[in-house]
């Protein structure tokens, strides 16, 4: 099994836009946190859409442990 890498062991704040689509980075190797910037090539993982239902400040997970991905959960608490 492939475990990402953890990019920081807290969230990152975004304000996101309405209607608009983001690529959240699930293995952790991008250099452009929280997004994929195609690092995962080799990893066996792909990065998770998400579209915006409204403009708002959101948390994307910066651990990679989360349970709802691809917003923070508080999992990076426990690690
Ligand atoms: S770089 Fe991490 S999922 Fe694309």
């Amino acid at each position: 099994m492939t475990t990402p890498k953890i990019a920081q062991k807290a969230p990152y704040p975004v304000e996101v836009e309405a209607g608009k689509s983001y690529f959240w980075c699930a293995c952790g190797h991008s250099a452009n946190q929280p997004f994929c910037d195609g690092s995962h090539k080799d990893t066996g993982m792909n990065p998770e859409k998400y579209t915006a239902e409204e403009s708002k400040k959101v948390f994307f997970c910066g651990c990679k442990a989360t349970g709802k991905r691809p917003l923070c959960d508080g999992s990076h608490a426990k690690l």
